[in-house]
């Protein structure tokens, strides 16, 4: 159970909140939508939706929420607003020209559900405008500093391991060493935990250099100690580049293996409980912590408490992966 935190509501001063959501998208954030809206109209304030993040916000895609919009939508993955990446909001010129439409729609609070990059663009745009930014962290791979957790995360993790769960089947039927791909350019949160949720072998992340004589000496202890198949389970963004170089290079050694790359079927998919919790309650305080008078910055989670924090702390900085995890998944393997 979350601790939320107690904040007093003001509720003088905001009247039209709009959400949007940016980035990839994740399971979750049509709960953490419902939960914006829906918190919004409980709470006095009036509801707008942007379309397609900050690329429909430049095309003025700003729509009313009522809580009837929202309805039907808390177990559906994906996003009822649509998300995008907007290269002109990385631009002074596109940004003003954001604050411009915001302006005329009376919008005088946003939230942005999304990622890193979304929350430099929000950073941005309230630094630039003065209009109040609260981010709710929105994206399968948790490499967000400032939160212990985001929305889709849990998620991702669950089917990454459903279908590693499938491929053992295989895997141990015909005596196979099996590479697969999860998702994380950058960050090796979601293969740390698949891969120790499901058993694997070994653990490739982009974080930790693994040299293929670490990866060879891994499946030959295995064979030596009666194992007829192997999951290897590697981030997407690893030095390798993925699996199918991977594969290549094992190739060259003598190692027969086969490629699974799971890819987006990690975004998608109806969200756990655990994330239809997160993002409700994130949801829920982002709209508090407006409404109560703060300006800008992140809601996430530290242990069990919601937290808010500034995003000049957190933009721009690596996520840290867990060395204490990496070592039990690597003893857990022996
Ligand atoms: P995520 O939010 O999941 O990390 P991206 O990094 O693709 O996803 O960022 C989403 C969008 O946020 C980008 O397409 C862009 O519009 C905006 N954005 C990202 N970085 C910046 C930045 N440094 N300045 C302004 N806008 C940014
Ligand atoms: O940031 C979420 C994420 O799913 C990453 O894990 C992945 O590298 C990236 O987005 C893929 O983005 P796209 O769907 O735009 O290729």
């Amino acid at each position: 159970m979350l601790i939320v935190p107690k904040l007093k509501i003001k509720n003088n001063a905001v009247k039209r909140i709009a959400v949007l959501t940016s980035g990839g998208d994740a399971p979750g954030m049509n709960a953490a939508i419902r939960a914006v809206v829906r918190t919004t109209i409980a709470l006095g304030s009036e509801a707008m939706g942007i379309q397609r993040g900050y690329a429909g916000l430049l095309e003025g895609l700003v729509h009313p929420l009522v809580p009837s919009s929202v309805a039907n939508i808390i177990q559906r993955g994906g996003t009822i607003l649509r998300t995008s990446r907007c290269p002109e909001f990385h631009k002074v010129s596109g940004r003003k020209k954001a604050i411009e439409i915001l302006r005329r729609q009376g919008v005088d609070s946003l939230v942005v559900i999304g990622g890193d990059g979304s929350f430099r663009g929000a950073h941005l745009l309230h630094q630039e405008s003065g209009i109040p930014v609260i981010g709710v962290p929105g994206t399968i791979d948790n490499d967000i500093p400032g939160t212990d957790d985001t929305i889709g995360f849990d998620t991702a993790v669950n089917t990454g391991i459903q279908l590693i769960d499938k491929i053992r089947d295989t895997a141990s039927s015909h005596d196979r060493i099996f590479l697969v791909e999860v998702m994380g350019r950058h960050s090796g949160m979601i293969a740390l935990h698949t891969g120790i949720g499901g058993g694997a072998e070994s653990i490739i992340v982009p974080e930790v250099k693994s040299s293929l004589d670490s990866i060879c000496e891994s499946i030959d202890r295995g064979v030596r100690r009666g194992k007829t198949s192997s999951i290897i389970v590697v981030a997407e963004g690893c030095q390798f580049g993925g699996v199918t170089p991977l594969a290549k290079e094992l190739e060259k050694r003598g190692y027969s293996t086969k490629i699974a790359i799971l890819g987006h079927t990690q975004r998608g998919g109806s969200p756990s409980a655990h994330d239809r919790l997160l993002s409700s309650t994130l949801g829920a305080v982002a709209v508090h912590a407006l409404l109560s008078g703060v300006k800008e910055g992140m809601v996430g989670v530290k242990g069990r408490e919601v937290q808010i924090t500034s995003f000049k702390k957190i933009t721009g900085k690596p996520a840290v992966l867990p060395a204490e995890l990496l070592l039990i998944a690597k003893n857990l393997a022996v």
